[in-house]
């Protein structure tokens, strides 16, 4: 098959051009490097500089190709808050450029790149893809427009979606071939590398009194092979036609000191925290229900355990 993929530059997109190429699919990647590198996107894949917001860019991208994977997009829950505009104009317009290029170009199945952050703040745990959809950042709500212009261009142009809702992406690609370090990292598992690897002081733990065992927040990391695996099954699924809204999870949960505990004993290195105040926004626990993935895509996580996800990243870091 020929599959597009945007942003496929950045971190879980060189992963899953990767995946694609080695399932031996045909890849286009556009990217417009504000995140990404070029040396991250496999060399079997056409690599397209170029931004989704433009007509004139995309246009070229689009010779023979039957599906879209759609992961060009700002990804920073901060930043979305001081700068809207910037977030719309990527997020949002950005979704609606690639599906009017989509149905000039008559393609007709996109799969999308969106977040556990559309839920918000959960009223009960797991996650299901049921739960009420009331982003409490701007980030969260960019993804959650982009859904709904999906849902919109399935039922104006009969484009197929699959969204892809995931959890807490980390980790790295086993063999080390994907080297691509995230430039100024704000997640929990890149920061803790930095620690280790010297890059950074010490670790913020963002309140250590929340209501959970140890008292710091709980997640659930999804090891980015995982999310490979499900794209590719996506890609089969989304061939029949159906559209689909689907959590992507891995079924364990991990507090910020969990984490902290175990990259210390694979990095061997120490590991200094301040505890400081809560971050806002951020609930005790988030973790999904995967029930509908193991019976829509017949996927389940296999490479998420906390060990693997942190001796993968730590690997590329050190
Ligand atoms: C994890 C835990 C923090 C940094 C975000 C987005 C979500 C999705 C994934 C993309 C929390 C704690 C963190 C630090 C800390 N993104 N923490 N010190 O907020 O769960 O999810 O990334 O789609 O939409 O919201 O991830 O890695 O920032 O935080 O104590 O320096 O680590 O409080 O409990 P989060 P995170």
């Amino acid at each position: 098959m020929k599959v597009l993929v945007t942003g496929g530059a950045g971190y879980i997109g060189s992963h899953v051009v990767m995946g694609l190429c080695e399932s031996g699919h045909e890849v286009v990647v556009i990217d417009n490097l504000s995140a990404g590198e070029k040396s991250a996107v496999d060399s079997r894949a056409t690599f397209i500089e170029g931004s989704i917001q433009k007509k004139e860019d995309l246009s070229q991208c689009f010779e023979g190709v039957d599906t879209v994977v759609h992961l060009a997009a700002l990804k920073s829950v901060n930043e979305s808050m001081q700068f809207p505009q910037k977030y719309s104009e990527n997020n949002i317009t950005g979704t609606l450029s690639l599906l009017e290029t989509m149905h000039e170009n008559n393609v007709k199945h996109i799969i999308f790149s969106s977040t556990a952050a559309v839920y918000g703040e959960p009223e009960y745990l797991p996650l299901d893809e049921k739960h009420p959809l009331k982003p409490i950042n701007f980030y969260g709500y960019t993804k959650l427009s982009a859904e709904n212009l999906l849902e919109w261009y399935k039922e104006l142009m009969g484009i197929s979606y699959i969204s892809l809702r995931y959890f807490n992406a980390a980790g790295y690609d086993a063999s080390g071939r994907i080297k691509y370090l995230e430039k100024n990292p704000q997640n929990l598992i890149p920061i803790i590398m930095e620690v280790a690897a010297g890059k950074r002081d010490k670790v913020d733990v963002f309140g250590d009194n929340y209501d959970t065992p140890d008292g710091t927040g709980i997640r659930d990391y999804i090891h980015v092979s995982d999310l490979v695996k499900a794209h590719l099954n996506a890609l089969e699924l989304i061939q029949t036609n159906q559209s689909a809204l689907i959590n992507l999870g891995s079924d364990q949960q991990y507090s910020v000191m969990d984490v902290i505990k175990i990259a210390k004993k694979i990095s061997g290195k120490d590991i200094p925290y301040n505890i400081v105040q809560r971050r806002e926004g951020d609930p005790a626990k988030i973790y999904a229900s995967t029930a509908y993935a193991k019976k829509i895509l017949n996927w389940s996580a296999e490479h998420s355990s906390l060990e693997n996800i942190i001796e993968t990243t730590w690997r590329i870091y050190k």
